[in-house]
């Protein structure tokens, strides 16, 4: 449990981290994931931090090559990676702290989607294992939707103060009124009820996509242990990511392609990026037919 004193709201996740780039010293560098999300990384950007890419493979992100990679902090997505669906490694988490603790630096630890965790229990938050080091990020986006804008960071002590202080200074509070109805539907069990009927339904969501995407013979699908969305991986040889997205596109499907998700684009295997918390409950089995229908075109 997090002492409220080491906790802040924000107005989303988004600026939790802007906020936790301007209190670490100007122009330090970032190490943030690759493949990863380009927008977050203009968030630590345009707060003054550098972005410096840190790789990420089936254990999750390379935390054991953070110490020779002169960063002042490291954000990671360690219950689920975004985009590749990864959970962090406890090797891996291990580096990250351990890091933290020699160099003095800071983990960010985003924990944008951990509550939907299907196969196991919930990942425990590595700002628990090391709370002088670790500053974590919770979201209301994946829960109860991205239109809330509240986010909580629970934050090594030292950090507290000069957090609040710049947040006094971008905006003062965050919505009070926001933050009255949130506490309220969580002490009335009402948001915790609300996570586990959600996490059954995009279980059923996720098991339902796994299904429907088993016959496909080259298409893998990974990254579905946690979390909205399945990394779909196409084959070296077949069509190109821009022609599935476009594809896709034509049949009225809002898919992702992972090419956009690199810190040096081009050269690297193609990918889908498939969210599947969007479309409303009776049209999730009508748009998983048309991504079947859009896969098995290409799958040759
Ligand atoms: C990696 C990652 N972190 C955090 C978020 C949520 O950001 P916010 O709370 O600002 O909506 C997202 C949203 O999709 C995300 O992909």
């Amino acid at each position: 449990l997090a002492r409220p004193e080491l906790i802040v709201i924000t107005a989303g996740d988004t600026q939790g981290r802007a906020l936790l780039a301007t209190v670490v010293d100007d122009g330090a560098r970032f190490a943030m994931d690759d493949p990863g999300g380009a927008y977050h990384w203009e968030v630590v950007r345009r707060a003054g931090g550098q972005v410096a890419a840190l790789p990420v493979d089936q254990h999750g992100a390379r935390t054991d090559l953070l110490t020779g990679m002169d960063v002042a902090a490291a954000v990671l997505t360690p219950a689920h990676q975004y985009p590749l669906g990864v959970t962090l490694h406890p090797a891996r988490r291990h580096a990250a702290v351990r890091w933290a603790q020699r160099s003095g630096g800071l983990v960010i630890e985003d924990d944008y989607d951990g509550e939907f965790r299907y196969d196991r229990q919930p990942v425990g938050a590595m700002q628990q294992i090391a709370p002088e080091h670790v500053a974590y990020v919770g979201t209301a986006s994946k829960t109860l939707g991205p239109a809330v804008r509240l986010a909580w960071l629970v934050l090594p002590a030292r950090l507290v103060a000069p957090v609040v202080e710049a947040k006094q200074y971008l905006d003062r509070h965050s919505d009070t009124i926001g933050q009255l109805t949130l506490a309220d539907l969580i002490d009335s069990h009402g948001y915790d009820r609300h996570i586990r009927t959600r996490r059954l339904r995009y279980r059923r969501r996720r098991d339902l996509l796994v299904t429907r995407l088993a016959g496909l013979r080259h298409l893998t699908v990974e990254g579905v242990a946690a979390g909205l969305h399945a990394l779909v991986r196409l084959p070296e040889r077949g069509p190109s990511e821009r022609a599935v997205l476009d594809l896709a596109a034509d049949h009225n499907l809002a898919l992702q392609g992972l090419g956009d998700h690199w810190h040096h684009p081009g050269g690297h295997p193609g990918g889908l990026i498939a969210g599947y918390g969007t479309p409303a409950e009776g049209a999730y089995p009508a748009a998983l037919d048309v991504l079947v229908r859009v896969l098995r075109a290409v799958d040759t």
